[in-house]
């Protein structure tokens, strides 16, 4: 049976160093708050808020939330986005994701100062990923990289195959993995024999956004899987977008949802936090 690469455990141990690096900077008269933008009440994004306030306050910086309605306009969150910019006393803006429709997720992306820009999403940030540069990196794919690293598990040189070319996950994991010394290939939904390029896989990762669309057929023997997808199954069970039962029979390590990538977003936010204290 395959290791189980336990995300619960990881982000703790990360929030705990963070809370001891935090404990340090303050000490040295450094301080940190986080701007937490919400438009609209959608229910996964309330728990996501919520859970961000909390791991703020756990390692020990600051958070301002702002709830703003449904109908929120677009220019009324840009002059609120343009106002955290200009407030020294905010080093990190972030703005939940989705928004309405009827504003431009783009456009309010683009306007957050790429210095402030704590989820990595600035074109500016990607970029410098991209290229190699510092810079925020996207949390989810960034802590991918830790679950990886603090299991024990070697990337340089491995097959990785990423199944997902999404903007916050897919394509910025790809770019970490590279980093990582790792040969990556990105697949997609219209991926031609998707199991076969899969099959080929040392390292699959998958944001397929399909609830448990990967079966054992997808996986090489031995291989390493991480599953980004969260749903709900048909008994109102969370559940991933990989068949956990039959692939963990032939994996060689395996995270479970929940309890494995979702936790280390939020550890990785808090990361790109502390390092506007710097
Ligand atoms: N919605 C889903 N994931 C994320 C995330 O990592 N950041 C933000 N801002 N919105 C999200």
């Amino acid at each position: 049976m395959a290791q189980l690469i336990d995300g619960k455990r990881i982000s703790q141990e990360i929030k705990d160093e963070l809370k001891e690096k935090v404990a340090s900077l303050k000490e040295r008269g450094k301080t940190a708050a986080l701007a937490v933008i919400q438009v609209g009440n959608d229910p996964a994004s309330c728990v996501y808020v919520g859970n961000k306030k909390k791991a703020c306050e756990y390692i020990g910086i600051g958070s301002v939330s702002y709830e703003m309605p449904e109908e929120t306009k677009e220019e009324a969150l840009l002059a609120l986005i343009d106002k955290l910019n200009e407030d020294t006393a905010v080093n990190g803006i972030l703005v939940q994701l989705p928004l309405p429709s009827h504003i431009c997720e783009d456009k309010v992306i683009e306007a957050i100062s790429p210095q402030k820009d704590v989820d990595g999403f600035h074109p500016q940030n990607v970029g410098r990923l991209a290229i190699g540069k510092k810079g925020f990196v996207s949390c989810t794919p960034a802590g991918i990289v830790q679950l990886l690293k603090r299991s024990g598990i070697e990337i340089a040189g491995k097959n990785c195959v990423v199944v997902g070319r999404s903007n916050i996950v897919g394509k910025p994991m790809a770019l970490l993995m590279l980093r990582e010394n790792a040969t990556v290939t990105i697949a997609h939904s219209k991926t031609r024999n998707l199991k076969d390029t899969c099959r080929q896989a040392d390292i699959l990762i998958v944001a397929i956004g399909k609830p448990q669309f990967i079966t054992a057929e997808y996986i090489k023997e031995g291989a390493v899987v991480i599953d980004v997808g969260i749903h709900r199954d048909g008994a109102n069970r969370l559940c991933g977008d990989v068949k956990y039962d039959e692939v963990a029979k032939l994996a060689s390590a395996i995270t479970p949802v929940p309890g494995g990538v979702g936790p280390m977003t939020i550890a990785m936010l808090m990361n790109n936090c502390v390092e506007t204290m710097l």
